[in-house]
């Protein structure tokens, strides 16, 4: 059965139990937005799909098109088909940017030697012409990875190697924070290119803006650790009007639980 699937996930952050038992999934071709207030642990499922070994998890499973992938190593689970762009994506000095590009060109194509190697010359052309799509200046190649980029730069930058890598499902952990409102559309429109494509889309996001751009299919709301409701833009206009707050109490769900 094709989809990604999170099913009763429960995680530990040191003492803390961040996600109390989460389901949901994600279907080619969908973009499931996950919403909810800073805090409710909405990065910590994209790690934890993602299998960031500082978290603990206790119970629950991730379900790749039928897969159980729950025990694997990050680096198994990109190469099977998930990308997370991260909210606070990571600087790497003393790596260019050139460099890096084509490690993760050759390892998502399976290379596993002489992964600095540029294999292909036409990469360099497809590599260009995705600089020029995400809205990046051509000189970003000579740079060091993420480093001095701006907010919105990151973003972009972590959307580059998002379609160097081209996976089955794409996690974006708020995608819009830092984006000038051309970033935001550019963003869009390479999720509706990828939802075309069948790829299937986790858009994390705690404000609306986005879907005056692109609508998502559903839209889950997460609180407190806990998927509190799933729906569609009705939602969203609940969250413009009333806040998280007010949702959550037309919900009638305890603030405290
Ligand atoms: N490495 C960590 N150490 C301690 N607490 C953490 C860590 N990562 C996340 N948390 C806590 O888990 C909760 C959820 O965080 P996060 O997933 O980042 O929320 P969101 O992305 O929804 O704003 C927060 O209370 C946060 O402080
Ligand atoms: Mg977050």
């Amino acid at each position: 059965m094709r989809g990604l699937r999170v099913e009763n996930l429960h995680v530990r952050v040191g003492p803390n139990t961040v996600l109390q038992g989460v389901s949901l999934d994600v279907k080619p071709g969908e973009i499931h937005a996950l919403m909810g207030p800073n805090g409710s642990g909405k990065s910590t499922l994209a790690y934890a799909i993602m299998g960031r070994e500082i978290f603990d998890v206790p119970g629950g499973r991730i379900i790749l098109d039928g897969e159980d992938i729950t025990g694997l190593p990050t680096y198994e689970r990109a190469l099977k088909g998930i990308f997370l762009a991260m909210q606070e994506p990571p600087e790497i000095p003393g790596v260019r940017m050139s460099s890096f590009l084509i490690a993760i060109k050759n390892k998502s194509m399976g290379e596993t030697d002489d992964l600095f190697k540029l294999r292909d010359p036409r990469f360099l052309v497809q590599l260009r012409k995705l600089i020029n799509k995400v809205g990046l200046p051509s000189n970003v190649l000579q740079r060091e990875v993420n480093r001095g980029f701006s907010g919105g730069e990151k973003k972009r930058s972590e959307l580059l190697q998002a379609l160097i890598i081209d996976p089955k499902y794409l996690l974006l952990d708020e995608p819009d924070s830092g984006l000038d409102v051309d970033g935001v559309r550019t963003v869009a429109s390479i999720l509706r290119e990828k939802k075309e494509e069948g790829k299937g889309i986790l858009l994390i996001t705690h404000y609306t803006r986005m879907f005056n751009f692109i609508e998502p299919d559903r839209i889950s709301i997460l609180y407190k650790g806990r998927i509190v409701a799933t729906g569609g833009m009705e939602l969203a206009k609940t969250i413009d009007e009333v806040g998280y707050k007010g949702l959550i109490k037309r919900l009638g769900i305890n603030g405290e639980g």
